[in-house]
């Protein structure tokens, strides 16, 4: 194609390489090649002129933005949570959005029932304590955490990594599966998960080990709280996949500090990259820097998805996972 009528993109974050030169083959492609993301205004400044952007689930994405942009036609994030942008005001200027499920499911279930375990069996904290030079005696109790095997896993979001998170604690470990959702399973599919649907409140009071993969929205924004924690077996885990924002970081450092809850692991924070102060300083919780979906064939196949669905989105095709593909009809 003529290099002077090639649409310019722009790649916001520093991704992988091999993924960068494939956009070249198509567009002008112009990067922040850089682990911080640019500002609203930033962005703005450098989209002008842009008919496409990749981004992470980190840039905002507003109604402002695509209105200050308006040659901007595709958004393409690499991420499967898409709450980082407007996606009614794109579709109401024509602009496609796509995010990238599916790649990430198995990946990000995986971590999901690592961070779990880790919480219920106490790996970190033992870690630590063992780091510290601690470590002088056998104990009986040394560290007694919860069993998995057999225990109740309750799925609050039960969509495809829920799912996935559902056969691991079933066919791997022996679970008792229930579950929350939006919107409920069909029979069959319950029947193959051997999942029971619960109301929230009967989830938490019967889970012992909850884990949170529901999609953030203002819907679902402290959707866990000091109320919902006080239903909780003493005993219990939280685990949280999800978005920070899902759970209330406050209310919950509260209720590991006071022990109402044995345990939380968590991946994503209110406000990350900070972490509530008190989350920092209670021993009973694991925590990870949003890495759910971060196994290195994973994240490269994300990027490849992005890139996939801009390039279809500008030169030609069916973007593979666009979420308005509305704006694509004549
Ligand atoms: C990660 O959090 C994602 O939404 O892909």
């Amino acid at each position: 194609m003529n290099a002077s009528k090639r649409p310019r993109v722009l790649v916001a974050r520093r991704i992988f390489p091999s993924v960068v030169a494939r956009l070249r083959e198509h567009f002008e492609v112009d990067t922040h090649d850089s682990d911080t993301a640019l500002s609203q205004a930033e962005l703005i400044a450098r989209l002008q002129g842009c008919q496409g952007v990749f981004v992470a689930g980190t840039e905002p994405i507003t109604g402002e933005l695509i209105a200050a942009c308006p040659g901007l036609k595709a958004v393409c994030s690499m991420a499967v949570g898409y709450n980082n942008i407007d996606v009614p005001a794109c579709t109401a200027r024509g602009v496609l959005v796509s995010n990238a499920p599916g790649v990430l499911t198995e990946t990000t279930a995986d971590f999901g029932f690592a961070l779990m375990m880790a919480t219920a069996r106490r790996i970190t904290e033992s870690e630590r304590y063992l780091r510290c030079g601690e470590w002088t005696t056998w104990q009986v109790d040394l560290f007694a955490g919860a069993d998995i095997h057999g225990a109740t896993l309750g799925i609050l979001g039960m969509g495809r990594i829920g799912q996935a998170i559902a056969r691991r604690g079933a066919l791997g470990f022996g679970m008792k599966l229930a579950y929350h959702n939006r919107s409920r399973l069909s029979e069959a599919e319950e029947a193959e998960l051997g999942a029971r649907y619960l109301s929230k409140e009967a989830l938490l009071r019967e889970a012992d080990h909850l884990v949170i993969v529901v999609p953030y929205s203002p819907a679902s924004h402290h959707l866990i709280g000091a109320a919902e924690l006080a239903l909780m077996k003493p005993s219990a885990t939280l685990t949280n996949v999800a978005r920070g924002g899902v759970v209330d970081d406050a209310a919950l450092a509260r209720a590991l500090h006071e022990r109402r809850i044995a345990a939380a692991g968590l991946d994503v924070y209110e406000g990350e990259p900070a972490v509530h102060p008190d989350l920092l300083t209670v021993p009973n919780v694991v925590l990870t820097p949003h890495i759910a979906s971060a196994s290195g064939p994973t994240r490269l196949a994300m990027c490849e998805l992005a890139a996939s669905n801009l390039i279809a989105a500008l030169i030609g095709g069916t973007p593979p996972t666009a979420l308005n593909s509305q704006v694509l009809q004549p």
